[in-house]
């Protein structure tokens, strides 16, 4: 006996009608949950507190933002094998896509040289007013850019050659036009025998790391939120 056809599904109009205005409703008031939230921990001027008030703030440029590509910073695990790819004893010159709250920031002016520079790019201005107010070191240039755009970004700053690129922006949301064309700026914008170290969540770059540079490897740091890849590319 044949199964009876079920009608097929579909959305009735009066239940869609107003319901962006409740999900828009709802996420206002989260946002003002976690206002509050912020604000208690730092009223409360315990250090655990302090570091809960930093991840709130996170979260809520999370939901304000695009292209965050990420639900939390990068573990210290994630940061210091960043750090670690990146092999900081003789650059001079470090370029940061991405830095927003300035985790791997703060690891690489650990690391870098006395007359090193670092210039980290950040799109999103509230990530890039909180660094500019943290990270108070003389080697340090945070920028108002669009690493799609990196050479225009570095121009005026008089930076055209970088010995390390270190990238935390999310790939994965890049068309693949974009990506191509973010590798192929990165790849001119390293001397010879530079580095280009960048994480992500997926195996996206592989096929494009390849035609850009001469060789790269890729590690795996599972203690991460999402585990997460690190390729490091050598031009
Ligand atoms: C996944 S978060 C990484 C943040 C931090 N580096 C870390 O490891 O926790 C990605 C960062 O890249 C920034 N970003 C995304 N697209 C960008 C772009 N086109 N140019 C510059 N920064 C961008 C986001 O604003 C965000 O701060």
């Amino acid at each position: 006996m044949s199964k009876p056809k079920r009608a097929p599904l579909r959305p009735r109009r009066d239940a869609l009608e107003g319901l962006g205005d409740r999900i828009g409703q709802s996420l206002k008031k989260g946002m003002s949950k976690l206002e509050e939230l912020i604000a208690d921990s730092r009223k409360s001027g315990d250090e655990n507190a302090a570091c809960d008030a930093r991840l709130l703030d996170y979260v809520k440029v999370l939901i304000d933002g695009k292209n965050i590509g990420s639900v939390a910073p990068s573990s210290k695990y994630l940061v210091e094998r960043m750090a670690k790819a990146a092999d900081l004893e003789s650059a001079r010159v470090v370029v940061e896509y991405g830095p927003a709250t300035g985790v791997i920031t703060r690891r690489l002016l650990h690391k870098m040289r006395p007359d090193a520079r670092l210039i980290a790019v950040e799109y999103n201005e509230t990530f890039l007013a909180e660094l500019t107010a943290r990270v108070k070191d003389p080697r340090f240039t945070a920028v108002h850019g669009d690493v799609r755009e990196i050479d225009r970004v570095l121009a005026p700053l008089g930076v055209t050659r970088a010995d390390r690129v270190v990238s935390g922006v999310p790939f994965a949301l890049f068309s693949g036009h974009e990506r191509r064309a973010i590798l192929t700026k990165t790849s001119t914008l390293l001397v010879p025998g530079g580095r280009f170290v960048a994480f992500g969540y997926t195996t996206h770059l592989i096929p494009m790391l390849k035609d850009h540079f001469s060789s790269f490897d890729i590690q795996f740091e599972v203690r991460n939120l999402p585990p997460s890849f690190v390729f490091t590319a050598r031009k």
